[in-house]
């Protein structure tokens, strides 16, 4: 009876000490440093973003359903250079920070501005594109300057610094009401159809909409720059050699290319 007890007691002990060692295993597959080894030789890189970003990220649907754009060159390019491979996954913009934190993605790069609340969960390369914010509206709707938003439902991307933003509009006194939404597409949805009367959006990324949209007007924030950067994960080593080759694109006129090609302009 004793000796029973004994040896069922072990093997639970064993068979425990065994799923421990398989999931610690696992663990460290999936959080990969940021390195998880891919099918192939090659060392594969996941990234994050929310493909709803023209010209940063989005899907050009007459033309496939791959996901393009000024970020995923530019993340190509790094990675290539450190000698990666890249696969790009399509996340909302506000479970990005999330998705790094639980070690599904390696990396994000998502026309994402580095903030102080975003700095304490990941770290940020150095800044590689820089926009400004507009408020957007029908044009029918006149709205041209900051107070004539007043009393007005003003729509955001969930999770952004546009949000931040329109917070600070309603606490400087402009009393307006806001609405978030996942991706930028249906703000530019809920404006044509009146359920929001503007949306703030980066001057970048609206260009596009106002040569397709010529219902479309708007005006600028006169806040402080935003600029994008590349987020990894907290003190990862990666951080610096991503700096290292985004310094060496700076100088030898690659990034400007990428700008060129993307934006249409050079960067002042
Ligand atoms: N720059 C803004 C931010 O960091 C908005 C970025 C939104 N990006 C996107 N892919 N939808 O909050």
């Amino acid at each position: 009876m004793k000796k029973w007890f004994i040896v069922s007691l072990m093997s639970i002990l064993v068979a425990g000490l065994l799923a421990a060692c398989g999931t610690s295993g696992n663990d460290d597959q999936a959080a990969g440093n940021g390195s998880g080894e891919g099918n192939g030789d090659k060392k594969v890189l996941r990234m994050g973003t929310s493909a709803d970003y023209p010209p940063f990220e989005y899907i050009d649907t007459e033309k496939g359903e791959e996901i393009i754009g000024f970020d995923i060159d530019l993340a190509k390019a790094i990675t290539k250079e450190l000698g990666y491979e890249l696969e790009v996954q399509d996340i909302d913009f506000g479970s990005l920070i999330t998705a790094m934190d639980a070690g599904n993605i390696d990396l994000i790069l998502a026309g994402m501005t580095p903030t102080p609340e975003r700095e304490e969960q990941v770290d940020f390369t150095d800044i590689y594109y820089t926009a400004n914010h507009m408020v957007v509206s029908l044009k029918d709707s006149k709205l041209e300057k900051l107070e004539d938003l007043q009393g007005k439902t003003i729509g955001v991307q969930l999770g952004s610094i546009q949000e931040e933003e329109a917070n600070k509009i309603k606490e400087g006194g402009v009393d307006i009401k806001i609405e978030n939404r996942d991706r930028i597409p249906q703000l530019i949805q809920e404006l044509k159809t009146g359920r929001i009367d503007a949306a703030i959006i980066e001057d970048t990324v609206i260009k596009g909409y106002f040569e397709k949209d010529k219902d479309l007007t708007g005006f600028q924030l006169d806040t402080e720059e935003g600029g994008s950067a590349i987020a990894l994960p907290k003190d990862s080593e990666m951080t610096e050699e991503f700096n290292r080759v985004l310094n060496e694109m700076k100088e030898n006129g690659e990034l400007d290319k990428l700008i060129i090609k993307w934006f249409g302009g050079e960067e002042e």
